[in-house]
């Protein structure tokens, strides 16, 4: 399902309603609320509307485990952290506990490693609080929500085009070397991502018109256009578009 915006104000709004809704719901009904939060910078403005006098009294936060869809290797107060955009943006403002958050910890020197620890601690997280219910089976563990962003090239997370991670299907977590960054990042892959309940992507610019007219409507080619293969296996998918970024969709 796709939704358009006439602008990020109202894309936000519906977005943090809808945020306050699956949290609501996840907490009713297992006492908690997973999500794996977005990095790059569409999703700043609606952490800082998530802390926001509007909303931050509509969620009881300590419910609420943060984990992170991807992550740069660097530290927690790099300026290129997902971390550290999170931290300020909704994490110090909320005054959200150490023990609510999952950062992938990024500082280690091995990649490798930081991806292998953060899949146990997704793993113990879920299997702990028996977040994993019996109609998962052993299936990856299932988020409650999680929350994308898109690159101009077709990325999401940090699955690049062309990158290995894309192919990966039996890890939840690992590190992704991305040769036009010429960086290592770290990404969750797209068993845990598509056996979410919900996944939002929250899209807006016109610099994103081309490649999402690629992505929703173009030839399927996931090795190209990574988040084509965005496709959770029960849950919803949602696409969160400004005006700007639907204006070559033919559909809409
Ligand atoms: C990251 C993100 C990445 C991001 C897209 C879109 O670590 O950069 O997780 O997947 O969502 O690159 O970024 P913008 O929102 O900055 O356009």
């Amino acid at each position: 399902m796709i939704k358009i915006f006439p602008n990020i104000a109202d894309l936000n709004n519906f977005a943090a309603e809808k945020f306050v809704e699956l949290a609501d719901q996840a907490i009713k009904e297992h006492g908690q609320f997973t999500v794996a939060l977005a990095g790059g910078s569409t999703p700043k403005s609606l952490y800082q509307l998530l802390a926001s006098k509007t909303f931050r009294d509509k969620i009881e936060w300590s419910r609420v485990s943060f984990f992170f869809g991807d992550e740069r290797h660097v530290p927690p107060d790099d300026p290129q952290s997902n971390f550290r955009m999170a931290n300020e943006t909704l994490f110090q403002p909320l005054k959200i506990l150490k023990k609510n958050i999952f950062r992938w910890i990024a500082e280690e020197k091995f990649a490798e490693i930081v991806a292998d620890d953060y899949e146990l601690w997704i793993w113990k997280v879920f299997t702990d609080k028996e977040l994993h219910t019996e109609e998962d089976g052993d299936d990856e563990p299932s988020f409650d929500l999680i929350l994308l962003g898109m690159g101009a090239d077709g990325h999401t997370a940090s699955l690049f085009p062309f990158t290995e991670a894309l192919r990966e299907t039996d890890k939840i977590a690992v590190a992704n070397y991305v040769e036009k960054l010429q960086t290592t990042r770290l990404t969750l892959t797209f068993p845990v991502i598509n056996n979410a309940a919900n996944i939002i992507f929250l899209v807006a610019g016109a610099d994103k018109a081309a490649i999402l007219h690629e992505v929703l409507e173009g030839e399927f080619e996931p090795e190209k256009l990574p988040s084509q293969s965005v496709k959770p296996n029960n849950g919803k998918l949602l696409w969160l578009v400004d005006d700007k970024a639907a204006a070559l969709l033919q559909d809409k």
